[in-house]
């Protein structure tokens, strides 16, 4: 941020801001007018004068015939100011947020962005649990008052993760190499746990996950489980030999901060996660290439894996998914196209529930019908003789 920026600054004090906010320049022609920035960002003159008045932004400069007149630098803290607000931020608390010298602009559109898919994610819960009570209310069955009040605590995993036990388990092969990458941990933290499908059996585990739902679903024996997030562990820095993350950092809303964390309070920190990265990742599966495009809008301005990798410093080996893969991750039936035809292996993964029901139905009903043509089979003629697949799937050990 500038100084001039600085709200209430001394020698702004003394200006009458319907006037002389900002300095008078003889050329503003880079600069955009208050109405066109009101017009560009869709909010009232009114509400772009008031900013000014309460120092939150103001314009840098003025035109001959004294207009406000933005510069790049202003245009860019008033884009902060109404993406911080469209997300329900009050007007003291995003004066502290944009003026805190230690978060630059990357920070804050890495800040947003989280905040954002946060909401997008729980709207993509609220509409899921809306549509299990219309189904249920067209069977004649009446949801509870506590039913229908969990509509506004929805969070993705509590509306989908009663879902996951059915087809989501341990894959031994690649438990194997996660395990093997923890070396000789003693205490090892599971990031994102969930029910524990990757907990080493033989180390002193404990289990971070934020879903009560996913909670709920571990095994009484499972290790001992913190509800937290991984953004904010609640441990002190190296109290623990390893810390793992399986298929979860997608679902973080700021996952660098959460690699930063896990470096934090362990030694090692080992990752199992996909590279979304390359331009071709996308066509590398068949069921994203030619049934579900939509899959790449949900990682879309993900960090790339080289981001992630640097965040802790590890490196990146390739993990290959075995044809007869254990775990009904997304592309765990690769070789096995109609298990996708099927709800409750669909319900397992929540990619389905994020493209949404339309986008579910159409890949579902081509896919179906090219099972049927032969049409798949002809397409994918190369697979059939293939045991382990690469697709994208990665483990960051550091
Ligand atoms: C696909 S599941 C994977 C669960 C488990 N690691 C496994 O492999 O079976 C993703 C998990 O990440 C959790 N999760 C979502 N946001 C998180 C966050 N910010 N920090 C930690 N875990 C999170 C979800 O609640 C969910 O249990």
């Amino acid at each position: 941020m500038t100084p001039a920026h600085a709200p209430g600054g001394t020698d702004r004090a003394a200006l009458d801001p319907h006037v002389a906010s900002g300095a008078k320049v003889g050329d503003v022609a880079e600069h955009l007018t208050v109405g066109r920035v009101a017009g560009l960002a869709g909010v009232s003159v009114r509400t772009l004068h008031h900013y000014d008045e309460i120092g939150l932004v103001q314009p840098s400069a003025r035109t001959a015939a004294g207009y406000r007149a933005y510069a790049a630098g202003d245009v860019e803290r008033l884009r902060e100011v109404l993406a911080y607000r469209r997300l329900g931020f009050g007007l003291r608390e995003i004066a502290d947020l944009v003026d805190d010298p230690a978060t630059d602009a990357v920070a804050h559109l890495h800040r947003l962005r989280g905040l954002l898919l946060e909401q997008r994610d729980r709207a993509t819960a609220m509409v899921a649990a809306i549509d299990t009570e219309l189904e249920a209310r067209a069977m004649g069955i009446r949801t509870t008052s506590e039913d229908q009040l969990k509509v506004f605590g929805a969070r993705l995993y509590e509306s989908i993760g009663s879902a996951y036990p059915a087809t989501r388990r341990t894959e031994p092969r690649i438990a194997a190499r996660v395990w093997e990458a923890l070396g000789d941990a003693r205490t090892v933290l599971n990031v994102g746990a969930g029910t524990g499908s990757y907990e080493p059996p033989d180390r002193d585990v404990t289990a971070v996950e934020p879903s009560a739902v996913m909670r709920a679903q571990r095994p009484a024996d499972a290790a001992p489980c913190v509800a937290a997030g991984a953004e904010s562990l609640p441990f002190e820095d190296g109290s623990f030999d390893a810390a793992m993350a399986f298929s979860t950092v997608h679902h973080w809303h700021d996952p660098i901060a959460g690699l930063r964390e896990m470096r934090r309070v362990a030694r090692r920190v080992v990752v199992f996660t996909h590279d979304s990265s390359d331009a071709g990742w996308r066509n590398r599966f068949w069921l994203s290439r030619d049934y579900l495009p939509e899959v790449s809008g949900l990682v879309a301005g993900r960090p790339s894996i080289d981001q992630l990798a640097r965040a802790i410093g590890a490196r990146i080996e390739p993990v290959l998914i075995p044809w007869d893969c254990a775990d009904g991750f997304f592309e765990a039936y690769w070789r096995r196209p109609e298990a996708y035809l099927e709800e409750h292996v669909r319900r397992a993964v929540s990619v389905w529930t994020r493209v949404g029901p339309e986008a579910e139905r159409r890949a579902v009903d081509r896919l179906r019908e090219d099972l049927d043509s032969g049409r798949w089979a002809e397409r994918n003629r190369d697979l059939v003789d293939l045991g382990a697949a690469e697709l994208g799937l990665r483990l960051l050990v550091a």
